[in-house]
């Protein structure tokens, strides 16, 4: 029970891996705070996991960054402080470049990256003041690198990655940690709300997708990472593989890639 009574804030605990941690953290007796868009799902895995612990939703739309004050205050009066921050909140990308409108990268932008950076900034006065806190930032293996049809969202993830990293370098506050998650595909809903072009959602599942890590074993990969107070963890199956390609054999990589996405596209599933 490492993590009785922690207070744990998961951002994006409506679905997929936030709400697989949210259970796995609440197993441990932690004090939830559940955040995301949707409140009747929230509301749902609130009432499951209450029968084990304290569990408070906090509904909030991360994009909407001039409320994101109010809702870090918010979380602050829940149960007096955060220990714990996990930002898991995320949406996908199913377009090629040349088709996809700004606004649409602007959308990718903001949940991917701005929200998370804004409600971070808000917080580390506090976790300064208290000298202690984690921050637990779920990028992507395409944060790392490349894919066909993701332009906005690896920007935006490699965007992610570069802000937690440069933050693990300079932060002065003693017992606080960062770690960045990078996972590969893992079987959660994400491809449903993934923008397509004209920012529409894809609402199609791929095979890739569902052949993905289990959700249940990703979120106890990364509860394994926060206690070892890992700075990075990949939890990722073969596209491991295209990232140590892109680092060592990169003509390699560029034509694994290239393949990859365009047998994504034609292996598309209702
Ligand atoms: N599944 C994968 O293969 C995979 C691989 C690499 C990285 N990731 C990353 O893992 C994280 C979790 O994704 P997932 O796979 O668990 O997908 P998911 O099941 O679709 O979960 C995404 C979560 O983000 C929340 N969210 C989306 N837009 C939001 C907004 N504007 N404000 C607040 N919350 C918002 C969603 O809740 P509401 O809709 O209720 O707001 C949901 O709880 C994401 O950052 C994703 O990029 C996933």
């Amino acid at each position: 029970m490492q993590y009785k009574n922690k207070v744990v804030w998961i951002i994006g605990a409506s679905s997929g891996i936030g709400a697989a941690l949210a259970k796995q953290f609440a197993q441990q007796q932690a004090l939830l705070i559940l955040t995301a868009r949707n409140s009747d799902k929230l509301d749902i895995l609130a009432k499951e996991l209450k029968a084990l612990t304290s569990c408070i939703v906090l509904p909030a739309d991360i994009t909407r960054r001039d409320t994101l004050h109010i809702i870090v205050e918010d979380s602050l009066r829940v149960y007096g402080h955060i220990d714990i921050l996990v930002h898991s909140a995320g949406i996908g990308q199913r377009s090629l470049a040349i088709d996809t409108g700004i606004s649409v990268y602007n959308q990718l932008m903001d949940v991917n990256f701005f929200g998370p950076l804004t409600i971070t900034q808000y917080l580390l006065p506090h976790f300064q003041q208290r000298g202690a806190g984690h921050i637990v930032a779920v990028g992507s293996m395409s944060g790392l690198m490349g894919f066909p049809g993701r332009s906005g969202y690896v920007a935006a993830k490699h965007a992610l990655k570069g802000y937690f990293e440069t933050l693990q370098v300079e932060h002065t506050i003693p017992h606080f940690y960062i770690t960045i998650v990078s996972p590969g595909r893992v079987n959660t809903p994400l491809p449903l709300s993934a923008l397509t072009a004209d920012g529409r959602p894809y609402n199609k599942m791929d095979h890739a997708q569902l052949n993905g890590i289990p959700v249940d074993v990703c979120a106890q990969k990364i509860l394994s990472g926060i206690t070892r107070k890992k700075k990075h963890i990949i939890i990722a199956r073969k596209e491991r593989w295209l990232y140590w390609l892109r680092l060592l054999l990169p003509a390699t990589y560029y034509r694994m890639a290239r393949k990859a996405g365009i047998q994504e596209r034609d292996q598309e599933v209702l």
